[in-house]
């Protein structure tokens, strides 16, 4: 039936066509207009072409028969070419169902940029169950899925929601530095660099520089990639993650969790009512519940003693311990059990960092928060900070950290010191609770882990 001979023309009779995004589309019924996208999919039957196109705003299905489903042109058409379509929305037929409700009627349409067919076609290119490996390598074919272009549409809502409750915090945006001289959470995750012939690293955290922003700006935050050389593959640590952080002054340890909990409460608020990403979260993760505050409460002595009364083992095989790091395993099976918000507080000295302010109650522990959540474990960590310069010098000794480095950082405390706490999210765990994904590889637009840098 294919004719080489039948050409596809416009027909310059009809009424001049709207150009439009697809999401904008839905609305106007009975109207000629001009959609320009990639193709998702495509069926056809002996008369009728039908081609799902795509264009970031969402997806349209569309029809092309008579002529134009005969042309060579449109025989030759494959996944992912690029068209400008030009028609009439109409609703769906009764009991049919198409994204928007609606369908266009194709009268005429261009070809913008054809993709390859055989060998070379996208469907070869990721094959669906092909090897997580592969796919990576294909990342930029990758994210014209559904799924992973759904969990980018959720991501960029996020960061907007988290932004809008720091706006309505009043706390400032501000844009540390990610080449540094200092650590903050440990030696062993340090990513080197040679910096003019001096050593410098990537930062792991911008909490320092955020600490000195207070006297400066107040309370503050920051949306900035941290990095980290982890060296074991785990379905929740990258070597690159986007840190949500912020830093508050004049606040007790109560204020903190209190502003950790409105902040995860009210930014998946408005996550849900989004009109785009919402409806996505329900299709990627139906069961997900909003998290409510308060959060339960739970303090690392007691999450040790349920530990052991739960015969869950700690990473050497024995019963817990208090002083004994809760690792992942072990962290995720207790949150999993519990099956709601955790804030586990109260963390000891010596496996936190050299940063943190003890309790006044109890010198052994300290002011320290990890916000746990089922699926995920940990998605936050945070502290009230050490104010005194002593403390702090104890501190660094006790890590074996030289404090030349941090004489900025050391100033804080000698130019106004104040009761000061922070935290720092990590946006792929949010997402990977939120979306329902088994890692937060599939949360990160490019990941970054050990052996893997590319594309
Ligand atoms: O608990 P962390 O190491 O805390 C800090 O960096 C503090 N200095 C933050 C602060 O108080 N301003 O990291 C905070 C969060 C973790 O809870 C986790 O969500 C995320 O950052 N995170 C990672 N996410 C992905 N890959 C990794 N390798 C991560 N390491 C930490």
């Amino acid at each position: 039936m294919a004719a080489l001979n039948i050409k596809v023309e416009e027909d310059k009779s009809l009424p001049q066509a709207k150009k439009v995004k697809i999401d904008k589309s839905y609305g106007l019924l009975d109207q000629r207009v001009k959609i320009s996208g990639w193709i998702h999919r495509m069926r056809s039957n002996k008369k009728v072409v039908f081609i799902v196109l795509r264009d970031g705003t969402g997806y349209i299905q569309t029809v092309l028969s008579g002529d134009l489903a005969l042309a060579q042109q449109t025989l030759d058409l494959t996944l992912e070419s690029t068209v400008t379509l030009y028609g009439t929305i109409v609703s769906v037929p009764e009991g049919k169902s198409a994204p928007g409700g609606v369908e266009l009627v194709v009268d005429y349409y261009e070809v913008v940029g054809l993709a390859p067919s055989g060998d070379e076609a996208i469907t070869n290119k990721i094959a669906e169950g092909a090897d997580p490996s592969l796919l990576l390598d294909q990342r930029h074919l990758a994210l014209r899925g559904e799924t992973l272009s759904a969990v980018m549409k959720v991501r960029a809502s996020l960061l907007k929601a988290i932004r809008r409750v720091y706006i309505e915090e009043d706390i400032t945006e501000v844009t540390p530095p990610c080449m540094v001289q200092t650590q903050v959470e440990g030696g062993s995750t340090l990513f080197k660099l040679d910096y003019y012939g001096e050593e410098a690293y990537l930062t792991q955290s911008s909490q320092l520089y955020l600490e000195t922003c207070l006297p400066a700006l107040g309370d503050v935050y920051c949306i900035q990639e941290s990095f980290r050389a982890e060296k074991s593959h785990t379905r929740r640590h990258l070597s690159e993650y986007t840190h949500i952080e912020a830093e508050l002054a004049f606040i007790d340890f109560n204020d903190l969790l209190q502003h950790i909990e409105t902040l995860i409460v009210k930014s998946i608020q408005y996550v849900l009512e989004d009109p785009i990403a919402g409806p996505l979260v329900k299709q990627l993760n139906p069961g997900f519940v909003a998290p409510k505050g308060p959060f339960m409460r739970l303090e690392y002595k007691d999450a040790i003693t349920w530990l052991q009364e739960h015969g869950i083992k700690n990473e050497e095989g024995n019963d817990f311990q208090f002083g004994d790091d809760i690792a992942e395993a072990a962290e995720r099976k207790m949150t999993d059990t519990i099956g709601v918000p955790i804030l586990l507080i109260r963390f000891p000295v010596e496996i936190k960092s050299f940063y943190m302010k003890r309790c006044s109650d109890d010198p052994r522990v300290t002011e320290s928060v990890d916000v746990l959540m089922p699926t995920v474990g940990e998605i936050t960590g945070g502290s009230m900070r050490i104010e005194s310069t002593e403390e702090l010098m104890a501190g660094f000794t006790r890590e074996g950290i030289d404090s030349k480095a941090y004489y900025w950082f050391i100033d804080q405390r000698k130019y106004g010191t104040c009761p000061h706490g922070g935290y720092g999210l990590g946006t792929e765990r949010i997402l990977a609770w939120l979306c329902d994904r088994f890692t937060v590889r599939d949360c990160s637009l490019y990941p970054r882990f050990s052996g893997r840098c590319k594309p």
